[in-house]
């Protein structure tokens, strides 16, 4: 790719580090919210998702300017955005404190849904993941 470099290389490592990172920890908060295990006492668990995903945010928008590609204007970037606020949103209930333990699984089940939809999104720079 003309133009791109190995500083894009480092910051799209990065992210997609923080990808795993996110996701990882996603996983792990909500199984033991599912468990109904405390996990809320750990230091670690509440605040590394929030550093995470600042960091992964942040790479996104560089490498959007980067590659000057933007949310709103590339449809792939547009569905990453909106699928990344359903997951964010769908993850809260999934966590969330004041929802019914019994709606607990399927947020957490539509929150990952669509958090892989992200991935194949970014692998395929295609909201249809190149089937259309
Ligand atoms: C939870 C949210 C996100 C996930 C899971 C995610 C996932 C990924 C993955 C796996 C890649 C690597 C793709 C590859 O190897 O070719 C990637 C690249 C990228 N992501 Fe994200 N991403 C997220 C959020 C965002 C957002 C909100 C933006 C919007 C600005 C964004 C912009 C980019 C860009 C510009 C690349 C580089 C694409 C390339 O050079 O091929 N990401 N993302």
């Amino acid at each position: 790719m003309e133009g791109i470099c190995v500083d894009y290389y480092l910051v799209k490592l990065l992210h997609v580090g923080c990808v795993v990172l996110s996701i990882s920890l996603f996983i792990l908060r909500g199984s033991l919210e599912l468990f109904a295990q405390a996990w809320r006492q750990s230091r670690l668990l509440r605040v590394a998702p929030h550093v995470i995903d600042t960091v992964l945010l942040s790479s996104a928008v560089w490498m959007a300017w980067r590659i000057g590609q933007y949310p709103f204007v590339n449809a792939w970037l547009t569905a990453k955005v909106l699928a990344l606020l359903a997951y964010i949103l769908l993850g809260m209930k999934a966590l969330g404190k004041s929802t019914p333990a019994s709606q607990k699984l399927v947020y957490f089940v539509a929150a990952l849904f669509s958090v892989g939809y992200i991935v194949g999104v970014a692998l395929t720079r295609s909201p249809s993941w190149g089937m259309l």
